[in-house]
């Protein structure tokens, strides 16, 4: 019998002896794939990447830097790191994912001594980050409630659009962002919520929103929760950036325990992305709370079913590193001082950007730098102000003139709000 290697030979040399039929029809296969549109998040990165100018600046993507700049890896992932190296196997997880890391994420977002977990009346599964929730929840909608479709706020994280376009579900949008003001357009959300058709499903940033840093108040949640009550509509919470709106996890999760008090079933998706500078880990979960202990069961298992043949199921190591820390009182409070840290650090940023601004004589307001929360402020830039930034003084953001607040340090404040105010000062 020919070995593989000599047949392979063979048809190396048939090929390359100028048999045209086979190269032609070979490359014939993906003649009509058009190259894909660049990210409009991660494409920014990969700009700045190729740019080898020395004073090059990254407001793009939404992740963490100190003050110089750096990459951070927080003291308590060190920690859990150096607990854990060499003592776990490299076995397969569950479907499900570690069920240590689940219950641990389940009680920063329905709360440490939540009835619903008692109850055991939450479907969980581990994910891959915030992303991954999001599209099995995706997957999920579309398979069990097929003529559903998600109310999505203009504007979003512009991945989710995508989540949904590639589960197939419809999308309809609701009003969120108001732009005179730069804040909240709650009249406008409202009569969105009231005028969907009963049942319908929305899609909610639970809080430091993305990209707009709009969050509605305490006593706005409120009034978005009754009037989903009112219509029946299903809340699903992507909640990417718990502690990072007010540095504090369990504050940020209040849009979510008032829903929970008002006996909404909810949907979830947390990511450990930002909150513990887990990025590339790609860990986090979703969770559907259902009417019991049997309706969870049952969902979770169908959760598990989409998982597997989508990746079959999530990676160790990052799960291991969130349940070493939030399993161990001593890390958890480190954790927390340090997320707490981020926070501040950002919220210093806005200060000094929004004074930089000011002190260059803008003649534009820039109250909305410090008012919006979170990693992010939707400047108000026009996507041809982002382009003169990036073109004439190498700094790259979203064309949507999102700034990612945690790009920006001491070192680089100073020249970012030159170059905005000279890109802004005729607008
Ligand atoms: C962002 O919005 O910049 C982050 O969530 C990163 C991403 O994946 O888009």
């Amino acid at each position: 019998m020919a070995s593989r290697t000599a047949i392979s030979c063979g048809i190396a040399r048939r090929l390359s002896s100028g048999y045209g039929f086979a190269t032609r029809s070979m490359s014939s296969w993906w003649t009509d794939v058009e190259p894909a549109a660049k990210d409009p998040i991660l494409g920014v990165t990969e700009a700045f990447l190729a740019d080898t100018h020395p004073d090059k600046v990254n407001v793009g993507v939404g992740a963490y830097r100190d003050d110089d700049g750096k990459p951070v890896v927080l003291e308590c992932v060190r920690e859990a790191e150096r607990r854990i190296a060499g003592s776990e196997n490299m076995e397969y997880l569950p479907m499900g994912g570690s069920v240590k890391m689940v219950d641990e994420t389940l009680k920063l977002a329905y709360g440490e001594n939540s009835e619903f977990i008692k109850e055991k009346r939450i479907a969980a599964v581990q994910a891959l980050s915030g992303t991954g929730a999001c599209r099995l929840f995706a997957e999920f909608q579309k398979r069990f409630q097929p003529d559903s479709q998600i109310y999505i706020p203009i504007p979003t994280w512009s991945n989710h659009h995508n989540i949904w376009r590639d589960a197939q579900v419809p999308q309809r949008t609701f009003h969120y962002y108001h732009a005179e003001t730069r804040g909240l357009d709650f009249a406008s959300l409202m009569d969105d919520v009231k005028n969907a058709p009963n049942g319908s499903f929305f899609m909610l940033h639970a809080c430091a929103h993305n990209p707009t840093g709009v969050d509605p108040t305490e006593e706005q949640w409120r009034e978005i929760s009754y009037q989903f009550k009112v219509k029946n509509h299903f809340a699903f919470f992507d909640m990417a950036y718990q502690g990072f709106a007010s540095g504090d996890p369990e504050r940020d999760a209040k849009a979510i325990r008032i829903f929970l008090e008002d006996g909404h079933l909810i949907g979830c998706a947390q990511s450990y992305a930002k909150n513990m500078g887990l990025y590339g880990q790609r860990v986090g979960c979703l969770s559907i709370l259902c009417e019991d202990e049997l309706q969870a069961v049952a969902v979770k298992s169908q959760l598990q079913q989409i998982a597997r043949p989508m990746y079959s199921n999530p990676p160790v190591h990052g799960a291991l590193v969130v349940s070493t820390i939030l399993s161990d009182p001593t890390l958890k409070n480190l954790w927390l001082k340090e997320v707490k840290g981020m926070a501040d650090r950002i919220i210093g940023m806005r200060t000094k950007l929004r004074e930089n601004l000011e002190n260059l004589g803008s003649p534009l307001p820039w109250e909305h730098v410090t008012k919006q929360i979170g990693m992010f402020c939707y400047s108000g830039m026009t996507p041809e102000q982002v382009d003169r930034l990036t073109n004439e003084y190498h700094i790259y953001m979203t064309r949507n003139g999102r700034i990612s607040m945690a790009g920006v340090t001491t070192g680089n404040v100073g020249y970012l709000a030159k170059a905005i105010h000279e890109v802004t000062k005729s607008s």
